[in-house]
């Protein structure tokens, strides 16, 4: 599931009658599934799993927004309310009018308010919801309607579960609504604001023109979007990939202290790995071979593991490799990363090519077409082990049992 999810639709003028329905929910979900402490891990009532079943069937991408994946990991009352309420929100444009959407955006409950009402826009800029909601209610173009939603303990860990937070980075970010919708930075209006719901706080982000036939949007600008909100709030975390990392010393001290003596980004991803599921290794070519950071990282953080901790981080994990490059050297590097998941029991996930996507920038790679197609392979495959071996343990089909190593240096 990935981390960050933009979605984009826009306004339409008649709320279909089918789903009309769905409004009374918005309109009554306070009250009527508020859920208890006490009934919140049962399983959904029968009402959830029909509005749910209904949802899945109308809306046609309800089923790509964090809280479905929730509800599928854990399907209880409360995650079946959360995703219930979450779909129907984000597809309130569908389902409200135009100007009780502004409304409901500016006051709904959990709301962050920066004044009387929750919306924001550019800095210093005043709002009067009346006025904004008459504004977006009488505009003849369209009216795009995105949220942009994060998990809880990511928007927590990184700063995100403030409204002052989301506003600062949608306001140091306003070219890239004027480069990606196509509309020129004089006729920009944007509104913004800021749900702090408990599992995922999201921000609902309102775009459109004063020039009512200028601005459209392509699956590519929203993609460039999501990359790019996804690079700013995740900044923090990719800073290790540019530190210089060195190489193992063959210290060996791994074995009693139970991690690599040099306490860096090694140390740090192995405390992770003990939660991940499966793994993908990504390098770039650097000499017909993984970069030298990379091979300083893999080299320390596989070997610590297995001398310090008998390999629990990655004993049975599925892994992957994938390597980008401009020109040549691709499966000799694919080669050496795949070393590291079969000296370590964990199976390797493949594709229908070898991992690989060829350019000298993402500009370029985002051209190789077959490159793209083998990551979305890969992925899929990938999402496909993780569920069969869920379902393995679930069933109670235990890992296999492990032989003591033997471990001769040829000689003896
Ligand atoms: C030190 C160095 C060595 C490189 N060696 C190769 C190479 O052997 N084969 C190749 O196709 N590209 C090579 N390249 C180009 C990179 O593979 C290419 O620019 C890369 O895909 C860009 O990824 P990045 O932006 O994540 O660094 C090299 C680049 C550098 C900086």
């Amino acid at each position: 599931m990935p981390k960050l999810i933009l979605r984009c639709n826009y306004l339409k003028n008649a709320p279909p009658s089918h789903l009309e329905n769905f409004m009374t929910y918005i309109g009554t979900r306070d009250g009527v599934e508020k859920v208890e402490s006490t009934t919140a891990n049962l399983p959904p009532t029968a009402r959830q799993e029909d509005l749910i079943q209904d949802i899945l069937r109308k809306i046609h991408d309800a089923g790509r927004i964090h809280e479905y994946y929730d509800y599928l990991q854990r399907p209880t009352r409360e995650n079946a309310s959360e995703f219930i309420t979450q779909a129907l929100e984000n597809n309130l444009d569908i389902i409200a009018k135009k100007k009780n959407y502004m409304d409901y955006l500016a006051n709904r409950p959990g709301v962050e308010r920066t004044g009387t009402h929750g919306l924001f826009s550019n800095e210093g800029e005043s709002i009067v919801l009346s006025r904004v909601a008459d504004e977006v209610a009488n505009h003849t173009g369209v009216v795009w309607t995105n949220v942009i939603s994060l998990q809880r303990e990511d928007a927590e860990r990184l700063g995100y579960d403030s409204a002052a937070q989301w506003q600062a980075l949608l306001q140091s970010r306003v070219e890239l609504l004027c480069e990606n919708y196509k509309i020129d930075s004089r006729n920009l209006k944007w509104y913004a604001a800021f749900h702090n719901e408990s599992h995922h706080p999201h921000v609902h982000l309102v775009v459109y023109s004063t020039k009512p036939s200028e601005g459209y949007l392509t699956k590519k600008g929203i993609e460039t979007m999501r990359s790019a909100y996804a690079h700013d709030i995740f900044r923090q975390e990719f800073m290790s990939i540019y530190e210089p990392i060195g190489g193992c010393i063959a210290c060996l001290k791994c074995g009693e202290k139970g991690c690599c003596v040099f306490d860096d980004t090694v140390n740090r991803f192995r405390e992770k790995a003990y939660e991940a599921d499966g793994f993908v290794f990504g390098s770039p070519v650097h000499y017909a071979g993984a970069t030298g950071n990379m091979t300083a990282f893999m080299d320390r953080l596989f070997y610590s593991e297995l001398r310090g901790n008998g390999n629990k981080a990655f004993y049975m994990k599925p892994a992957a490799a994938v390597v980008s490059a401009r020109r040549a050297g691709t499966t000799v590097t694919f080669d050496q990363l795949n070393k590291y998941f079969t000296i370590q029991e964990m199976p390797v996930v493949s594709s229908r090519y070898w991992n690989m996507i060829h350019g000298a920038n993402a500009e370029q790679a985002r051209q190789d077409a077959e490159g793209l197609y083998t990551m979305r392979v890969l992925g899929r495959n990938m999402a496909y082990m993780l569920r069969c071996k869920e379902v393995a343990r679930k069933v109670g089909v235990e890992l296999p049992e492990q032989e003591t190593p033997v471990f001769t240096n040829f000689i003896r």
